[in-house]
């Protein structure tokens, strides 16, 4: 008798919008059914609600597509109680997510041999009032000099939250004037110093769904809607490969299976300045041409892990990647082998073959989404969040020709 198996990704959202609508259109218009030896397995999604549970309640989800645990803890609580209780997938590990701040990247990756700016972590300048505070600072927190470290490391530097994200309390450093006036204003916060690269001539961001990357030029330098350059061939191939292995390492590594690696290359020397972005800009107002990109990507990964039931790696276990270091002698057999790994975690060379027998007409059905009214109807939701009511309609026709754009 054939069965039909119903498989649920949930969304688990915030702010965002515009994707959200693109992945539920192209779903639907998709109408999957997938064979199976015994009948077929059809597709559901719904958008996750928040709400009490009990830990032994049910979760209907295979799959959950999270966008709010590094920041809103009932839903990281619940990822983490359907991961152990119901085996849920979920993208990304909610535990290294809680965990692993920007300094452990770095020094996780810096072992590696990846090339990371040299970084100090430095004290916080103010506390939140403790009981023991006082007694253990007085015994053992040593008097430091700040402009000692400042013009050990040079000019230009950086100080940034060792867990930083949005921009948030990023100054650049050019003196050591600069530099006490940057660290006696930073408050509670926990800072990185670490080593400008200045003079650079490519800054990119690297994406990565699953074992899927785009590779985008970066302008830091530019409005928040035109950070995102639509620029094309702008790395060789040879590097394009080397950022994406970069890429593969970090994400396999810390079970980040969406995320976005930050790299600037001068004199033709990568460096990598920002990796710990489990949760990357997905909105069409910063992604625009990218945007359609982002939506395949996403569908094609998170279809492939509810239709396999692929098992969730809850333990990150990075033995493997000690191994390569050990047994490799130089970084680029080394990254080689550590991409492998992540290839292999995230089966790459299954994924690519669902993709080739289930999904050939993803692009052609995405394509009429985002050139119909209703991807631009979605394009103008978002826009209103954030756009002055007389901007609306001149940057939902921006976003709308840019997505188009992306298929010319
Ligand atoms: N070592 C560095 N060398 C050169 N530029 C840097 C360096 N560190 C930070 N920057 C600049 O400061 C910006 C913000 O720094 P960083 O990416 O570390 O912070 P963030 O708060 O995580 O930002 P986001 O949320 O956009 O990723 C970078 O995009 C880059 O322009
Ligand atoms: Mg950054």
């Amino acid at each position: 008798m054939s069965e039909t198996m119903v498989r649920r990704i949930g969304l688990s959202l915030g702010a965002d919008l515009c994707w959200v609508i693109s992945y539920e259109e192209i779903l639907r218009r998709l109408n999957l059914n997938i064979p199976t030896p015994n009948g077929s397995i059809r597709f559901e999604t719904d958008r996750v609600t928040i709400e009490p549970f009990e830990i032994h309640q049910p979760c209907k989800y295979d799959v959950v597509v999270d966008r709010l645990n590094h920041w809103y803890h009932t839903s990281r609580e619940w990822i983490k109680k359907a991961i152990l209780m119901d085996d849920l997938y979920v993208l990304n590990n909610p535990w290294s997510i809680q965990s692993m701040e920007k300094h452990t990247t770095y020094c996780a990756m810096a072992k590696l041999g990846m090339p990371i700016p040299r970084t100090w972590l430095i004290p916080p300048k103010a506390y939140e009032p403790q009981p023991d505070l006082q007694v253990t600072l007085e015994r053992y927190a040593k008097f430091f000099d700040l402009a000692a470290i400042g013009d050990q490391l040079g000019y230009p530097s950086y100080l940034k939250p060792y867990d930083g994200g949005a921009w948030r309390g990023v100054s650049r450093i050019d003196n050591s004037d600069g530099l006490k006036a940057a660290y006696d204003s930073s408050g509670k916060s926990l800072m990185h110093l670490q080593k400008g690269i200045d003079g650079f001539d490519l800054f990119v961001r690297c994406i990565g769904l699953g074992p899927q990357f785009h590779i985008v030029k970066y302008d830091p330098t530019a409005a928040l809607h035109d950070r995102y350059t639509m620029s094309r061939d702008f790395v060789t191939p040879e590097e394009a490969q080397l950022l994406r292995d970069m890429t593969m390492t970090i994400n396999s590594f810390f079970g980040w299976e969406f995320n976005s690696c930050e790299a600037i290359r001068k004199d033709g020397q990568w460096h990598l300045i920002d990796f710990a972005n489990a949760c990357p800009d997905s909105q069409v107002t910063s992604l625009h041409f990218h945007f359609p990109w982002l939506v395949i990507a996403n569908l094609k990964w998170s279809l492939f892990l509810a239709a396999t039931k692929k098992k969730f790696r809850k333990t990150l276990d990075w033995d493997p990647y000690y191994k390569v270091l050990e047994d490799k002698s130089n970084f680029s057999e080394r990254l080689t082998g550590y991409a492998a790994i992540g290839h292999e975690r995230m089966a790459t060379a299954e994924f690519q073959e669902f993709c080739d027998r289930h999904l050939p007409h993803i692009d052609q059905i995405a394509f009429d989404f985002f050139h119909s009214d209703q991807a631009k109807h979605a394009i103008k939701l978002k826009v209103a969040t954030l756009f002055p009511a007389h901007e609306v309609d001149s940057f939902t026709e921006l976003f709308f020709e840019r997505v188009k754009a992306w298929y010319r």
